[in-house]
């Protein structure tokens, strides 16, 4: 089985730089070699990059960064969709959290030519179902999800997008930061949102097995969309949003094995690190083993690792 990385240096969209280095702290971390350890041939494709962008005015005043946005939205698309192509299951190097905007048309695309429906886990403490009418920060990781599902507040600063995926198959787990405006489009697509309190009343294993039946019945492919804020800040302090509450370490590895069990996922998007508040690598790290807990290492055939 093959596996691609492609890294998208976004730092565009969030309120402080750092994610810029996010790829590259992923790459420091091994986790190539991680990968290629589990019996996947490993292609790095390395780091795509935007032309300079000329300010593109809107009404919303708080939106910052909006040209930048729209570029990395049709670059990273373009270059995802090569990569599906091209592998079984890619691995796209946030970059904050705005690179889900060129990644899940990409996979809506990718499962469109393949004749199956498109199915997403988003692990993440927030829904990013903002537009651009709504975002009171401005901030633009906060809108991938509204766009992907092509509900309205967009117009056309963003580019139209072909594959709008349906709600009905997208699965959120972590959710604990819901801005009013997103609330709202929780309750009006019907989303399945598993908060944390729902997390800590159920677990995680009971969502989750009925949510990947459903991916395996479908036939679907499946995407997995991870942003560090999905963790607890306890243990993955590297990223510009952190939400007390967040998930353990056990509960995300769990997730991530159960999903790798599966076999169903065929990309995953690995956002919002941000290095520059990282503690000697030990966020990267942790990324690093949760993905590969979903390419297949398991406790009994895993490599001694020295921390
Ligand atoms: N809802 C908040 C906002 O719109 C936080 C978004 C955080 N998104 C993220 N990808 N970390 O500003
Ligand atoms: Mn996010
Ligand atoms: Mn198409
Ligand atoms: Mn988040």
């Amino acid at each position: 089985r093959h596996t691609i990385l492609l890294g998208a240096p976004i730092q565009t969209g969030a309120s402080q730089p750092g994610c810029i280095m996010g790829p590259q702290s992923l790459r420091t971390a091994g986790l190539a070699k991680i990968i290629e350890d589990l019996g996947w041939q490993v292609s790095d494709r390395g780091d795509l990059t935007i032309t300079p962008q000329r300010p593109t005015p809107h009404p919303n005043a708080a939106i910052h960064h909006l040209a930048e946005t729209r570029a990395w939205i049709d670059t990273v698309r373009e270059a995802a969709l090569a990569a599906g192509r091209d592998c079984d299951l890619p691995v796209f190097m946030g970059g904050d959290h705005s690179m889900a905007a060129g990644t899940l048309p990409a996979m809506a695309a990718r499962a469109a030519e393949a004749g199956r429906p498109l199915f997403v886990l988003w692990l993440d403490a927030h829904p990013d179902l903002h537009s651009l009418d709504s975002t009171e920060s401005g901030n633009l990781h906060g809108t991938p999800m509204a766009y992907a599902l092509g509900l309205p507040g967009f117009g056309s600063a963003y580019p139209a997008n072909a594959h709008p995926l349906d709600p009905a198959n997208v699965c959120m787990m972590g959710i604990r930061s819901v801005d009013r405006a997103e609330a709202k489009r929780i309750l009006e697509t019907g989303i399945e949102v598993h908060d944390m309190r729902a997390i800590d009343e159920t677990g995680v294993i009971a969502p989750l097995k009925a949510f990947l039946a459903r991916v395996a019945a479908a036939n679907g492919m499946l995407h997995v969309s991870f942003d560090v804020d999905f963790l607890d800040p306890s243990f993955a302090p590297a990223v510009g949003t952190t939400v007390p509450g967040g998930a353990t370490f056990r509960e995300a590895h769990l997730i991530l094995e159960m999903v790798g069990d599966s076999g169903l996922a065929t990309s995953l998007d690995l956002v919002e690190l941000n290095p520059f508040l990282d503690e000697r690598g030990r966020t990267a790290r942790v990324l690093c083993d949760f993905t590969a807990s979903l390419f297949g290492r398991r406790v009994l055939d895993r490599q001694t690792r020295s921390y």
